[in-house]
């Protein structure tokens, strides 16, 4: 049987494969649903700690509830235990059913490293490999991994040689080693390499911030399709190539008429509670346009949603 990840290389005939990367504090349900819109063909949970699932955290589980149309959906999962990762798949593939799950190996945040887990886990090869055996076993569903190209004394080709043998589906590389956090130029040339060690799809991921990188990353690598992360935020139609030559005007009307149909989504998944976190999507959204700045302190300042809501579409006063 063919699974999603095939489906979807099947589907896109050569294509690059486009998938929204996971963003903890970002990437929900509300804003995957829009990027599914706009074109997505994959979208990743934020990541979900093992741990927490293994001691039945409520919060945990409602973070990854998702909706229909977000399929093929992924859930990526944290951690450093064995047992816990286990009982986790089972968790979730009884409570959430998503389509496929990714393992965090790039997390960079100093909290997650002390747990053994994200880019520290990478480091650890030997654990990495149980780790990836221990989810294969227990889950039919496609695997993916999210590696960066060098962590500690581990660089992405020893890592990649140490799995050959196991049935991971998808492979989605930050070009970045772990020293470069977030910033700085993506490693296309090892992203290369990786081909040679690594038989399911594979998806760059950093700095991709219009179609035309997506197309220029493609061409230059080899590989299937990128994963899109900040790129995303304020932009999600970066999927979709109809608005690769969009003018900063129609920019700005396309960021309003989005964001008020983000808000609308964002507020039922979560009503009042999650302003704060919509308030980070707004700072995107109204980057770099003149008067963005008052704008955006209007915005902050707002108490509620349909503050925000009045703001979008009544002030004219910012030309929106
Ligand atoms: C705010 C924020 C949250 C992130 N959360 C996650 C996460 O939950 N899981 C993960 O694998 N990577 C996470 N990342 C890393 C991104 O998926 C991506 O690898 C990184 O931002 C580089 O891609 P970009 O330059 O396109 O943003 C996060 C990055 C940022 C900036």
């Amino acid at each position: 049987m063919i699974n999603f990840w095939e489906k979807i290389q099947k589907k896109k005939k050569g294509k690059p494969i486009l998938a929204l990367a996971p963003l903890a504090g970002y990437t929900d349900s509300a804003f995957r649903s829009i990027c599914k819109k706009f074109g997505a063909d994959i979208v990743y949970s934020e990541m979900a700690s093992v741990s927490a699932l293994h001691y039945k955290s409520e919060k945990t589980l409602e973070l990854l509830k998702f909706s229909q149309k977000e399929r093929p959906y992924i859930v990526q999962l944290f951690g450093s235990d064995k047992k816990h990762f286990v009982e986790a798949v089972k968790i979730i593939e009884k409570e959430i059913k998503p389509d496929g799950f990714d393992i965090n190996f790039g997390c960079p945040v100093k909290k997650v490293l002390k747990q053994e887990a994200g880019a520290k886990l990478m480091s650890n090869l030997k654990l990495s490999r149980e780790i990836i055996k221990a989810v294969l076993s227990v889950s039919s569903k496609p695997l993916s991994i999210k590696v960066r190209t060098q962590s500690f004394s581990v660089g992405l080709i020893d890592f990649l040689k140490n799995i050959e043998d196991l049935p991971v589906s998808a492979l989605m590389i930050h070009g970045r080693t772990l020293k470069q956090l977030f910033s700085g130029p993506i490693d296309l040339e090892i992203i290369k390499e990786s081909k040679k060690y690594f038989k399911g799809v594979i998806l760059a991921n950093g700095g991709v911030n219009n179609y035309s990188d997506i197309e220029k990353i493609v061409k230059k690598t080899g590989i299937e399709g990128v994963g899109v992360g900040r790129g995303a935020l304020g932009s999600p139609w970066i999927f979709s190539d109809k608005f690769k030559n969009i003018s900063k005007n129609n920019r700005r009307e396309l960021a309003q008429k989005t964001a008020l149909e983000h808000l609308k989504l964002h507020f039922k998944n979560k009503g009042d509670l999650g302003l704060g976190e919509f308030k980070g999507h707004l700072a995107w959204y109204f980057k770099d346009f003149a008067g963005a700045s008052k704008l955006r302190t209007e915005m902050m300042s707002a108490k509620n949603f349909s503050e925000i809501k009045k703001i979008l579409i009544f002030d004219k006063k910012y030309k929106i």
